[in-house]
């Protein structure tokens, strides 16, 4: 074993970073048998240098990120702060004084991949973020290099933890969207501000990244639909319920048919009680793969946490050791395929619509023609009747989102119709 050990720079160090700390040092001796070399902790940059950090030696700790990353005796940057800058600039520096970079932030990959892997190839260094996507959940390297050898053809996730146990609260109590919501804040399991969770912006970054990486091909953020899970109410439920199905949010990147173009995609929709996701609970994360060869993978556990997801920045760090002291590189970025990424329109999904009616003869069959008319076919209609109104739910057979689209505008236009519902898709059938 090499007695030079190696020099790690974290930056940040919150829920994830302190984790990390923790376990290079009270596992100091595995790391450095499984990489070769001993592994110090160089120093650690934060926003508060007076914090009280327990287990890291306050000689260490600084609030100069840059110089830090610029010291040019740091083999690996360790980027735990988070958000776009200072992040994005000191991973480049990082590359630029000859380090490797580790990060955990799926914002700044979804944002900026693509950049920061040109960086690190034009440095002749690694760039490694398994924990950006399902925290702990090793699913970034098994797309990378285990199914290397196979064609991916949809990855099927539940990949955000807070919107999973609001939705598990709602499903298992009957409770609505603010009550299950005020429960996960009260837990811990939802942010003070739960946009980036509840509204999809989380999981569609990752969507983006998974997308790029199952598919060769660069999928920006903006290439992903996202709509939040905020609507979905305890009467979906009661109707998914009716359907054998449950409702998640969902990340989906899909190869089309034809395997001309991809999509990603983030939304809430309904899944068959029988399909594994739908039996992922709590704040739990999953990711189903469909592959060519492989069939069928699912990848489960915690999705988020400090200690699951140091889990994952530890095994990156481990592996951009190895490949340090071997003198190589692992797998870049992979966009060789460049294929185009469809707009949500072009999916092809079956859908859950639930129409206000007019109570009266005749409506259904006036619905049923709007459907017709835009080559969306009808599954299954089911009609409750109460006071001269009634309700309408219609289950489609696949249609193009931009199909029922045209259908639901039309739909709105009629008389009879009073009202849209609700509207959602039906997936992991
Ligand atoms: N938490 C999770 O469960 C989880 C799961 C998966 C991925 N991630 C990702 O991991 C990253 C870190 O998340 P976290 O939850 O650990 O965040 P956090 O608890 O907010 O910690 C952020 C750390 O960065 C430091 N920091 C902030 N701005 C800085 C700056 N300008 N210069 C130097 N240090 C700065 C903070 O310093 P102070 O301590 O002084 O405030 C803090 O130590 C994010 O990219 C997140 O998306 C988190």
């Amino acid at each position: 074993m090499r007695t030079r050990p190696l020099k790690v720079a974290l930056l940040g160090c919150g829920v994830v970073g302190s984790e990390v700390a923790r376990i290079m040092t009270t596992h100091a001796d595995d790391l450095a048998a499984r990489i070769g070399a001993p592994v110090e902790l160089a120093g650690v940059a934060v926003r508060r240098p007076d914090k009280v950090r327990e287990g890291i030696d306050p000689s260490l700790v600084t609030t100069d990120a840059t110089a830090l990353v610029k010291r040019g005796d740091i083999d690996v940057v360790v980027e735990v702060i988070g958000g776009i800058e200072p992040a994005r600039t000191l991973i480049t520096t990082a590359f630029e004084h000859g380090a490797s970079v580790v990060s955990a932030n799926k914002a700044l990959l979804a944002q900026d991949g693509a950049a920061l892997h040109a960086a690190a190839d034009e440095n002749d260094k690694d760039l490694y973020y398994e924990a950006a996507v399902a925290g702990a959940i090793p699913l970034i390297r098994p797309l990378r290099e285990s199914l290397a050898g196979d064609k991916v053809n949809r990855v099927l996730g539940i990949v955000n933890g807070t919107t999973n146990f609001i939705l598990d609260a709602m499903d298992t109590t009957g409770a609505g969207y603010q009550e299950a919501l005020d429960e996960a804040t009260a837990l811990g399991y939802a942010e003070a501000d739960p946009t980036a969770d509840v509204e999809g912006f989380d999981a569609a970054a990752k969507a983006a990244i998974l997308a790029g990486i199952a598919f060769h091909t660069r999928v920006r953020l903006d290439d992903v639909y996202r709509e939040g899970m905020t609507e979905v109410t305890a009467a979906d439920f009661a109707s998914a319920k009716e359907m054998g199905c449950t409702i998640k949010l969902l990340a989906i990147c899909e190869r089309a048919a034809d395997g001309a173009s991809v999509t990603a995609r983030v939304h809430p929709a309904m899944i068959p009680l029988s399909h594994p996701l739908a039996n992922v609970r709590g704040a739990y994360n999953a990711v189903f793969v469909e592959s060519d060869a492989a069939g069928q993978l699912m990848f489960y556990g915690p999705g988020a946490g400090g200690s699951p997801t140091a889990s994952a920045v530890l095994g990156d760090l481990v592996a951009v050791c190895r490949n340090r002291l071997s003198g190589a590189t692992g797998p870049g970025e992979s966009a060789y395929a460049a294929l185009p990424v469809s707009p949500m329109g072009d999916v092809v999904t079956r859908y859950h619509i639930s129409l206000d009616v007019a109570d009266k003869p005749g409506v259904l069959a006036q619905v049923a023609t709007v459907f017709a008319e835009h080559g969306v076919s009808i599954d299954t209609v089911r009609q409750q009747g109460k006071d001269g109104e009634a309700s309408l739910v219609v289950v489609t057979h696949r249609a193009s989102d931009a199909a029922l689209g045209g259908t639901v505008e039309a739909l709105r236009k009629l008389d009879t119709v009073r009202g849209v519902a609700s509207i959602m898709r039906v997936e992991g059938e």
